[in-house]
């Protein structure tokens, strides 16, 4: 076969010129030579044909297509100038095309598959949010490698996660698929994200490419509508939005995704300065970038291109080197280069990044590696897999209100009322992005709690929420401002002893063209909480929402309420487990909940501004609302459990250090409850001067502790000039000597503080 002819010459290439040099040279530096061995025989058309991704487009088990853009897209694979694809699924399929690549093309060059695969395949963890929550770095690398080993069964080599964006606006809907908004711990996720899909080296069939996106200031939308312009500071950039991306490089992520969204009047997929100068320069990231979905040629409704020539070129020079279904590439590539608007060796230096990552996958030794029915069968669906994503799911949920500790819920003799349509609801715990999942396919919170039969439970759906489950289509329901089913939850409420109502976003009510304006309880939700309310206060709210809810009411009257997200597959049991105390909840919110919708953007890391809030409510002038306070409802960090923990004797070893030295500071934990439990301690500093302002804390380590009924342990972190240095006006990172506060706490309003001094050395 021609294909083995071609491996054959490769490995000629390398060992007959090398063969003594060989065993001491890296493998990456055996890849560069194969790389640079192929290139030499490549085609201009044939190199552009690798920067070229197609969406799958047409049923490959039925006849080749005929006409219109399907025929075209099928020739182009069999002419070698298709490089990767999206959204192809399923071994039999992904086997048809790579034969077409590997078997038909002139130099038999494999394609990379990719696939949102954003927390799971079929088998779904909760959203990355969610995950987020839980701060249990390898929880969430255990379901990243669960979902990599799962859609890597059905053919696929390549996701388009981890999404590393630092959100700050909840009404933005795309919060659900990235860490919140803190930049260290969003950089700590990243990492683990990357190690869960990439493992330590491809040649696990059960690892993927994993893809850091979208690059960049995506979720600083204006307004937090979907696609709108971003214009940030440099200062904001780089402390606040760069940093999750540059820890990605440094975990080693294969691949990058640029974006939609101008940002300082650049279209990031046009950007030099990201894509040249920062990602592939300052960082020397050795992987691809691709573009996002057609954002090349959205550059001319940016009003940065004329057109799709125009764009291609800009695309190209700006170092974005895949093009996802623009066509702008292939269409006007080979030109460009031939009218020397565009240096052939931007395109090699593409081709070769591309073809690196193919070989290191090691597509170019068997480029059916990904294909194996058998293995498929036996994988998809896993019971295995189940576990791992209920274990990540339980620590997902945060507690945020327990008074008079109603939870955790007795186990038996009880009446209990359970209301509200999410809580039999079987696919939106899926949530958003979770394409190749089948609808009703999660475990709902009504089964996972009949699994505890000792109590009577009851439940009454008692209003709709206000979307279907289209997945591309937004059906909101007639029904959702219907109240006939009021009556009957509310008799129900009025009999039980308890009630837990599970209310919130549909899962599909966040993701990507999702954005809100009011990021309340949609729907009769809210009128149907305070009619049930008014005949049985006793009530459990169970969220499930993909971004931070304003829920003002419901803090002030609900006695218990838990932050259930949209947990995955097995939704329903991690909840029902944390109801009835079979886990004890840990989970921190990666996220700040307003009060009200007016004081978005909110996060923790803000600025103290010249007019800081002072405790003189009586003046005017400061930075304030006259309608509302400037605190969130739930800071981030926050998060109860039904152990009670203490903090004290904060201790710093020094007060002062300078460059090579370091502080210990530790802190006494003591669980003082009489339940074994989990905690999150978190530290925190600020910088009091800087030569850019700097925030009123900003989050630097975190460590999860376990603690059995009134144990006490010393945590201990360590300070160097690492922890306090920044993005500085000299375009550097910098530690500036100066004055500093250290925080430790179980959440960002931590008051538990002490002082240190940098000292730079000379
Ligand atoms: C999204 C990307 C996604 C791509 C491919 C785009 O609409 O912004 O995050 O990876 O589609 O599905």
């Amino acid at each position: 076969m021609k294909y083995f002819r071609l491996i054959l010459f490769l490995t000629i290439c390398n060992c007959s010129s090398v063969t003594s040099q060989i065993s001491s040279l890296s493998q990456k530096n055996v890849i560069d030579r194969k790389v640079d061995s192929l290139v030499v025989l490549m085609t201009l058309e044939e190199k552009i044909g690798q920067l070229n991704q197609y969406n799958g487009f047409w049923d490959i088990t039925g006849p080749a297509p005929k006409d219109g853009l399907a025929a075209k897209k099928y020739q182009d694979l069999k002419n070698g100038l298709v490089g990767s694809m999206l959204n192809v699924k399923g071994v039999k399929d992904v086997r048809a095309l790579q034969k077409i690549a590997v078997e038909q093309t002139r130099l038999h060059i494999p394609l990379l598959f990719g696939f949102d695969v954003i927390h799971g395949y079929k088998t779904i963890s909760p959203i990355p949010l969610a995950e987020a929550a839980s701060w249990d770095l390898e929880a969430i690398q255990k379901s990243a490698a669960i979902a990599a080993e799962e859609a890597s069964a059905v053919g696929i080599n390549w996701t388009f996660a981890p999404m590393v964006d630092v959100s700050r606006d909840p009404r933005w809907g795309r919060v659900m698929e990235g860490a919140g908004e803190d930049p260290y711990l969003g950089s700590r996720i990243a990492a683990a994200r990357i190690h869960g899909f990439q493992g330590n080296d491809f040649s696990s069939r059960k690892t993927i490419l994993a893809c850091a996106k979208h690059f960049a200031g995506y979720a600083f939308a204006e307004s937090g509508r979907d696609y709108n312009t971003v214009a940030v500071s440099d200062e904001t950039l780089y402390n606040i939005i760069l940093p999750p991306f540059k820890a990605a490089t440094e975990a080693g992520v294969k691949t990058f995704m640029n974006s939609f969204n101008e940002l300082n009047g650049i279209p990031a997929t046009g950007n030099a300065l990201l894509q040249r100068t920062i990602l592939k320069g300052a960082w020397n990231f050795k992987g691809f970038i691709v573009s996002d979905w057609g954002s090349i040629n959205e550059m001319i409704n940016h009003g940065y291109a004329k057109d799709s020539k125009q764009a291609a070129a800009i695309a190209m020079n700006a170092g974005s080197d895949v093009d996802m279904e623009s066509y702008a590439y292939l269409e006007h590539l080979a030109n460009l280069v031939k009218e020397g608007q565009v240096k052939e060796t931007l395109i090699d230096d593409a081709v070769r990044r591309i073809l690196r990552v193919k070989f290191e996958l090691g597509l170019f030794d068997d480029p059916y590696k990904y294909c194996d029915e058998a293995y498929e069968k036996e994988t998809v669906g896993k019971t295995a897999f189940q576990d791992g994503v209920l274990d990540v799911a339980k620590k997902s949920i945060v507690l945020l209100k327990n008074d008079s500790n109603i939870l955790p819920l007795p186990k038996k003799g009880k009446k209990i009322a359970l209301i509200g349509a999410l809580a039999s609801d079987k696919t939106s715990p899926l949530g958003s992005w979770r394409i190749a999942a089948d609808d009703n396919t999660a475990i709902s919170v009504l089964e996972g709690m009949r699994k505890y039969s000792g109590n009577q439970l009851d439940y009454s759906k008692g209003a709709d929420v206000t979307v279907g489950r289209t997945q591309f289509i937004w059906e909101t329901k007639i029904n959702a401002i219907d109240k006939s089913d009021f009556a009957a939850a509310i008799s129900l409420a009025q009999k039980s002893d308890v009630v837990v109502m599970v209310l919130g976003e549909h899962g599909l009510e966040t993701g990507e063209g999702r954005s809100r304006t009011d990021i309340g309880l949609p729907g009769v939700q809210q009128a149907l909480l305070e009619e049930v309310y008014k005949v049985n206060p006793n009530i459990v709210l169970v969220l499930n929402n993909g971004r931070p809810l304003v829920i003002p009411w419901a803090a002030a009257h609900i006695p218990a309420i838990l932050e259930a997200w949209q947990l995955g597959t097995q939704s329903g049991n991690a909840i029902a487990q944390v109801l009835y105390g079979d886990y004890n909840p840990s989970g921190k919110l990666p996220m700040t909940f307003p009060r009200n919708v007016g004081q978005i953007p909110i996060y923790y890391n803000h600025k103290n501004t010249g007019r800081p809030l002072m405790n003189e409510p009586e003046s005017v002038f400061w930075s304030h609302y006259s309608d509302e306070k400037n605190t969130p409802l739930y800071p981030f960090g926050f998060g109860l459990s039904y152990s009670k923990f203490e903090y004290s004797a904060l201790k710093l070893s020094k007060s002062t250090f300078s460059t090579n030295e370091k502080i210990e500071v530790s802190v006494t934990l003591k669980n003082t409850s009489s339940v074994a439990g989990k905690e999150v301690v978190q530290l925190y500093i600020r910088d009091l001067i800087g030569s850019y302002t700097r925030p009123v804390k900003e989050l630097k380590d975190f460590k999860m502790v376990e603690l059995k009924p009134n144990e006490s342990k010393t945590i201990t972190f360590i300070i160097d000039k690492n922890t306090i240095q920044f993005y500085t006006p000299n375009s550097k990172w910098e530690a500036e000597p100066g004055d500093y506060k250290v925080f430790i706490g179980g959440s960002s309003d931590t008051t538990l503080e002490s002082n240190f001094n940098y000292t730079a050395s000379k």
